[in-house]
């Protein structure tokens, strides 16, 4: 079945079988920065932003986004760039593998929640896990992040 979408600003058509999750049509198109880590909707690497919103593509179906806008890390290459810049002075960088799936869901909760505090911070971040980092630099880096960015 065809499934048209707007992919990164751009308008796109997929062939894709009706079983097919978000996560493996963009893989199989090489937007190789959609990471797939548990493929059962635990871990938050996968994150893409539906329509602004932070969603798992490894449980979002394909044939169900006809017509809504899939933004991946791709579509704000300059702010995930300036993000990786706070991230690497709190030491917050290390292996990578969730920063894209996190970088994206900083860029919705800076849209969706002015001035957050620090709880809000760590609810609306706590889907995307991190093995490495332990998470009080991270945390360091998204708030000095949201705060130079009021
Ligand atoms: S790969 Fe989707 S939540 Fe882990
Ligand atoms: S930096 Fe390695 S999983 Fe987060």
């Amino acid at each position: 079945m065809k499934v048209a979408f707007i992919l990164n600003g751009r308008n796109r058509e997929f062939e894709v079988s009706p079983e097919e999750y978000l996560l493996e049509t963009l893989r199989s198109h090489h937007i190789t920065s959609v990471k797939n880590g548990c493929n059962e909707s635990t871990c938050g690497v996968c994150t893409v932003l539906l329509d602004g919103k932070p969603v798992l593509s490894c449980s979002v179906l394909t044939a169900r986004i006809e017509g809504q806008e899939v933004t991946t890390v791709e579509g704000i290459q300059k702010e995930v760039e300036h993000i990786s810049d706070y991230f690497g002075d709190e030491g917050a960088d290390q292996c990578g593998f969730c920063n894209s799936g996190l970088a994206l869901t900083i860029h919705a909760l800076k849209k969706e929640i002015k001035d957050p505090s620090e709880e809000d911070i760590k609810n609306y971040i706590v889907g995307n896990l991190c093995r490495c980092s332990g998470y009080q630099s991270q945390l360091k880096a998204i708030k000095r992040y949201l705060e130079d960015h009021k």
